[in-house]
This record gives C-alpha cells, sequence and structure tokens, in this order.
C-alpha cells in the first residue's frame, strides 16, 4: 500500500481560486524539496457548480475524503448568487459537522512589526491562538420560523451547548497549553446572560482547570475580552471560546496582526482527516484581479504540514513569509505591490532557497 496522503484541495469562489492556485504551488515546491508523500487532488465544488448542477458535496465524494484523504484544503466560499449560501453548509459546515472537526484553531501571531495597528505593541505583545469551538452552539442549525413572512413571524435559533462539546474543546486548550509551553488560559462566554447554555461552560471550566494545576486559568466575558484583546493582547495565550464568539473573535485578532489576508486557520479532529482553509472569505470585490493575499492559505498550508508531522517543512514556510513581509516583497493589503501568483512566486522562491 502507498503511504502517499491525499490531500482534497476545493479552491471554491471568489479569491479561493487564486489563492489556493498560488499557495498550492508552494506547497508542492516545499513537499519536493523535503521529500513529502503529498499528492493534491482537486475539486471544483463550489457556488458555480451548485448554480450549474445544484451539487454541492456529493456523498461520495464526503465519503471517499473521510474515509482516503489525510487533509482537505480549502480556498472560501461565498457567493452574492448564493446569499442564503446554501452549497457552504453541505461542504464547509458539512464536513466541520460530519468529519467531527471541533477544533478551530486560529493562530493570531505578529509576523512583522509594521502589521498591528496597536500602538506600542510588537511581536512579544502579540502570539496568541483561539481556539473555537467548531460543531455545535448556534452553528448547530436548530430551530425555525413560524409565520414567516408575515408581520408576526418568529425566528429562533438554538445555541446548542452538549457537555461532551464543551469538555473537549476545553480540553484542547489546555493540552495545546502544556504541549507547546504556554502559560496561560482565558474562556470567553456571556454566561452573565446566557445562564443556561454558558453556565455549563463556567462549570466545566472549572473542573477541567483541576487538571492542569500548572496553568493559569482566567475567565472574561466576551464583550470584555473583545476590549482585552485590543488594550493588553500580551495577557493572552490560549483563548477557549463558542463557535460564534470565536467567529467573531478571530477575524478581530486577525486584525490585530495585519489583517484577513494573514490568517490561518485548521478545522481539527486530531489523528484524523481535518480541514484547513484561512480565516478569510470570499472577498467577492478582489476577486479575479490578482490582488488577493495568498499568504494566509500558505500560512494555512503550514498549519497543514504540522497536523501531517512534516514540522521543519511547516516551519520553514512560516519563515519565506516573514522573510517576504520584511522585504515587502507582498500584497497592497500589507504595504506590498505585488500581485497574487508573484507573491506566490516570491515564497516559492524563498522555500527552495531555503528561507
Ligand atoms: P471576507 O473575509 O471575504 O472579506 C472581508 C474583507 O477582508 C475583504 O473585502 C478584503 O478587504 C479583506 N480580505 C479578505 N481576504 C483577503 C485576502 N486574502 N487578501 C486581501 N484582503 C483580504 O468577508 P466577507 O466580505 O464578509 O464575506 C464574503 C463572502 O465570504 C461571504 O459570502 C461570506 O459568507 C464568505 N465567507 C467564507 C468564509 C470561508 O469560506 N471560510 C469565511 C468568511 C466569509
Ligand atoms: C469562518 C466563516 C464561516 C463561519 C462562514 C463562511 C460559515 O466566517 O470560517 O470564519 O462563520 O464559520
Ligand atoms: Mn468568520
Amino acid at each position: 500500500m502507498s503511504d502517499t496522503r491525499l490531500i482534497a484541495v476545493i479552491p471554491g469562489d471568489g479569491i479561493g481560486p487564486e489563492v489556493s492556485k498560488a499557495a498550492v504551488r508552494v506547497m508542492e515546491r516545499s513537499a519536493a524539496k523535503h521529500g513529502l508523500p503529498v499528492d493534491f487532488r482537486w475539486f471544483d465544488f463550489g457556488a458555480e457548480k451548485y448554480l450549474r448542477e445544484k451539487v454541492t458535496l456529493p456523498e461520495e465524494n464526503f465519503e471517499d475524503f473521510r474515509d482516503n484523504y489525510a487533509a482537505v484544503f480549502l480556498g472560501a466560499l461565498g457567493d452574492p448568487r448564493v446569499p442564503d449560501m446554501a452549497h457552504a453548509k453541505d461542504i464547509l459546515l458539512g464536513m466541520r459537522f460530519r468529519l467531527d472537526l471541533y477544533v478551530n484553531l486560529r493562530p493570531v501571531t505578529l509576523l512583522h512589526p509594521d502589521h498591528t495597528p496597536l500602538k506600542g505593541k510588537s511581536s512579544e505583545h502579540l502570539d496568541f491562538v483561539v481556539f473555537r469551538e467548531n460543531t455545535e452552539g448556534l452553528y448547530a442549525g436548530m430551530g425555525g420560523n413560524f409565520k414567516k413572512d408575515t408581520l408576526d413571524e418568529v425566528a429562533i435559533n438554538e445555541d446548542v451547548n452538549t457537555r461532551k462539546g464543551v469538555e473537549r474543546i476545553i480540553r484542547a486548550a489546555f493540552d495545546y497549553a502544556v504541549k507547546y509551553g504556554k502559560k496561560r488560559v482565558c474562556m470567553s462566554d456571556k454566561a452573565n446572560v446566557l445562564t443556561y447554555a454558558h453556565g455549563l461552560w463556567q462549570r466545566v471550566f472549572k473542573l477541567v482547570q483541576r487538571d492542569y494545576p500548572q496553568i493559569q486559568a482566567r475567565h472574561l466575558y466576551a464583550d470584555v475580552l473583545a476590549m482585552e484583546m485590543v488594550r493588553a493582547p500580551e495577557d493572552f495565550d490560549v483563548i477557549v471560546t463558542n463557535n460564534l464568539f470565536g467567529d467573531i473573535l478571530s477575524d478581530l485578532g486577525a486584525m490585530l496582526v495585519g489583517g484577513l489576508g494573514l490568517a490561518p486557520s485548521g478545522n481539527i479532529h486530531p489523528g484524523r482527516v481535518s480541514l484547513f482553509e484561512p480565516v478569510h472569505g470570499s472577498a467577492p470585490p478582489l476577486a479575479g484581479k490578482d490582488i488577493a493575499n495568498p499568504m494566509a492559505m500558505i500560512l494555512t498550508g503550514a498549519m497543514m504540514w504540522d497536523h501531517l508531522g512534516f514540522t521543519d517543512a511547516a516551519r520553514e514556510l512560516e519563515r519565506a513569509v516573514r522573510v517576504a513581509l520584511s522585504r515587502g516583497e507582498c500584497t497592497a493589503d500589507v504595504g506590498g505591490t505585488l500581485g497574487t501568483e508573484a507573491c506566490g512566486r516570491v515564497l516559492e522562491g524563498l522555500v527552495a532557497a531555503g528561507a
């Protein structure tokens, strides 16, 4: 049996295909250089296919990814012609839920001092990770409309929090802190208002923290956490929170370190096939113009290498991005003049030369 690890590339919509093309070139260069046994296979799931064929993610492909692939590498989904994101419900949320990818890991790392909008903050102040619960909460899709499109309409989305779901993401955050020598874990909720759902988070957090006496456990309500991330980002190593708050706080985190063009993420079930995608979306205004930053997807590729155990190659990709940023060889969102493709080529060159 071959030990080649299959990687499904789904470029998706908007800027997804452009950043995917640039990133996969860099990843292939990295794989060739390090002799990594990987094989990228491309799939055209996204808005175009959905509009043309009403196909989102066929069951047989889902099962193929689940059973035969090591990872899925996704560009972005979202198209103004599909305002309800029906295709993304099956492709992105479908894989998150059905592959049980309960950790959405979103690092917030300042790669170049010029790229934070925070006065007086530098790299030593901006280096934390967000552990976003990724399989339940307000994303569970439970709810409905009653008397839809009338003046008496009722609209409900339920916030689903299970003991198992809450405990495993909190444990994953503590385990990460132990593994990477981080001192602090901050859990965030709105238990002051959502007393039932987030009361569970409070109780479980208190129980789990007892198993990690060497880690400082702290709690902040999500509103004050948003403020503290801006005021004193150096106070955080690991933040753990629910699905919706994690979504919002990770975009805030991205902007603290240069914006969505630099923000990677992994949707992970440790030890199983996992899904890697930048934090950003399909950015329709940028699509097709060769101006989107491919670095978020390349840094996402580094997270994928980590997941597959290719840690040297992962660190090299990150160094290549840092070097390109320090030379100003990057796209306009981070102060450069290069297009998507040219920026990708620079990174290929840096990887080939040994960044
Ligand atoms: P977005 O993340 O697509 O873009 C917001 C803004 O961020 C852009 O207008 C641009 O200024 C900047 N930006 C994002 N990525 C960039 C990049 N690589 N380089 C440079 N600048 C970049 O958010 P949005 O506009 O709210 O959403 C657009 C669509 O994407 C929507 O349909 C949304 O639902 C979807 N979306 C998908 C994902 C995903 O696939 N994981 C994530 C977020 C949003
Ligand atoms: C993200 C995105 C998704 C989310 C959307 C596109 C469903 O914003 O990955 O951050 O809300 O999780
Ligand atoms: Mn988001």
